[in-house]
């Protein structure tokens, strides 16, 4: 069987520039596009890459015609920090993106599958913060996570009422060093090692115990494209998957960094975020996606930290005293 044509919307991203990458490498450069808002001469990027704003509906269902996509992941969304600043905006870009690709998928034939991710941020301060569950109390009271629990309920309507092959998982705090997070309340622990690397002390935004769900994104991609090539009968979830990799606290994170950078120092200074953090998990139950799909991390804090500071640090060549 032919490999089927991939298209990413949000390329440009925080996880889409790493997942671009590596869907390059693993179906072929010429399946994969890439896609995102900004022109085409101001991009730079190792893949096909068309403009394309997928709040325009039109236009994507063009795209998907033209060509003859067959699987979607679409990574455009405004997250938890940035959407407090504008939630009509965030509401609108989340929730309509969501619903012409879903709708893409109803109408066109040989498009059958959507990734779309969800979030840590679904939880809200009534669902239990320690290993939380796959089901429970849901009340998120962001914008980012209102947008996201309705987000998984209409994927599991679209999957049960007309048959749509669409796949979710709750991805944690993001952490890698090849593109820089996008508004978010765990975004500290992607800053901190540049500051870091750089001799510089970080003053972090979140109080020194905020104990959130985190993961490298090497294990972030590789799940998403474990989840993708799945055969469809184990999917057993059409809503979204918990997954973990690790938990830390900004205290922790100084830590593992102070063991290659005895000096650094880190002091916290909360604002507006730390509340969201404060009604997010500190870690979550992911058995479901173990045994549905065989989901396993291999990043732990210090092999992540190692690698984040060798790789940063290439990038400030000047005052970095690492590598
Ligand atoms: N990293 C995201 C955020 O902080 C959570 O999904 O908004």
């Amino acid at each position: 069987m032919n490999t089927p044509k991939i298209l990413v919307i949000g390329a440009l991203g925080q996880i889409g520039s790493e997942l671009v990458e590596e869907l390059c490498n693993q179906k072929g450069k010429e399946n994969v596009i890439a896609s995102d808002i900004r022109p085409e001469n101001e991009v730079e990027i190792d893949a096909t890459y068309i403009t394309l704003n997928v709040m325009e509906k039109e236009r994507l269902f063009e795209v998907v015609q033209k060509y003859n996509i067959g699987v979607i992941y679409n990574l455009a969304a405004v997250l938890s920090a940035k959407g407090e600043q504008n939630p009509m905006f965030a509401w609108e870009l989340n929730m309509q993106g969501l619903f012409n690709t879903l709708e893409a998928a109803k109408e066109i034939s040989h498009l059958t599958q959507i990734f779309w991710p969800s979030s840590i941020a679904v939880f809200g301060p009534n669902s239990p913060r320690i290993d939380t569950p796959q089901y429970c109390v849901m009340d998120p009271n962001t914008v980012y996570g209102i947008s996201k629990l309705a987000g998984e309920r209409w994927c599991e309507y679209y999957a049960e009422k007309y048959g749509v092959d669409v796949r979710s998982i709750r991805y944690p705090g993001l952490i890698g060093y090849k593109a820089a997070p996008g508004g978010g309340t765990t975004d500290y622990a992607v800053d901190i090692y540049h500051y870091a690397v750089q001799n510089k002390p970080y003053k972090c935004f979140l109080r020194e115990d905020t104990m959130l769900p985190m993961m490298y994104m090497e294990d972030a991609i590789r799940a998403t494209i474990l989840l993708m090539d799945t055969p469809a009968e184990k999917i057993k979830n059409r809503s979204s998957y918990n997954i973990a990799g690790m938990s830390f606290s900004p205290e922790g994170i100084t830590e593992s960094i102070r063991t290659y950078l005895p000096g650094f120092e880190c002091t916290y200074e909360p604002d507006f975020r730390q509340k969201i953090a404060d009604s997010w998990p500190m870690s979550v139950d992911d058995t479901d996606a173990k045994n549905d799909w065989g989901w396993t991390p291999e990043y732990n804090l210090d092999k992540m930290t190692q690698i984040m500071l060798e790789n940063i640090s290439r990038k400030y060549p000047q005052t970095s005293s690492i590598g």
